[in-house]
């Protein structure tokens, strides 16, 4: 059985999707937040995982604060570490660590778009595309092998929220399944690329694609 710690910062629907996913030869071992108030919390505890905040604020250092949260999360012997929402820069040291088994999710067709405000950015360079991204993480923010992407269509009369609600449709069918390649061991990162075949790809693009003959 693999472990999996997923660190959250807020509701955790993502984190909730990969819960509900129940993955085979995985548990959800622990769920960890930076904030005492991340709504994800309750919701895993009433599930009966075990849950832990680490208040990034307590800590007088990025190093303090990446240094505890690395004995929280290796108590619990991690296969794989997921970042759901978890809104906290993390330091090489750190992230150099979980190389290889330390997945993110951005809601952006990376390159484009790393960093935050990815939806009103999107909209306003008029892309046509828009979607969500599951990476491997490496000390470069929102870089790293990409093992996920999702694309959703723009439309004439979307809004950064309304946009941001069809990705994180997306987002949720999506993380679970980069997360159940994961557990069967199906993916491979080979010269800093995830390797294999198209990878995990979803879409909701809307309009369907007309089929002319
Ligand atoms: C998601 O859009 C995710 O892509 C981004 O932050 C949001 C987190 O949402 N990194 P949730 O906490 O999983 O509901």
């Amino acid at each position: 059985m693999k472990n999996i710690v997923i660190l959250i910062s807020g509701r955790g629907s993502n984190m909730q999707a990969i819960v509900e996913a129940a993955v085979p030869g995985a548990r959800v071992a622990a769920v960890i937040a930076n904030r005492p108030d991340a709504a994800g919390l309750a919701w895993a505890a009433e599930r009966g995982i075990a849950t832990a905040a680490l208040d990034h604020k307590a800590y007088a250092s990025r190093g303090a604060f990446d240094a505890a949260l690395a004995g929280a999360i290796d108590a619990h012997a991690p296969d794989l570490v997921v970042l759901a929402g978890f809104m906290r820069i993390l330091g090489e040291g750190f992230t150099r660590r979980y190389e290889g088994r330390m997945m993110n999710i951005h809601p952006s067709l990376l390159p484009a778009f790393p960093g935050l405000h990815t939806h009103e950015r999107a909209l306003e360079m008029g892309c046509k595309l828009a979607g969500c991204t599951v990476h491997f993480v490496t000390a470069e923010l929102d870089h790293g092998p990409i093992v996920a992407q999702g694309a959703v269509s723009v439309l004439d009369d979307d809004t950064p929220d309304s946009l941001a609600a069809r990705v994180l449709t997306l987002e949720h069918q999506l993380y679970p399944e980069a997360v159940r390649r994961f557990v069967a061991g199906e993916i491979a990162v080979v010269g800093g690329k995830v390797a294999g075949g198209p990878g995990v790809v979803a879409s909701l693009l809307s309009p369907a694609p007309s089929s002319k003959a």
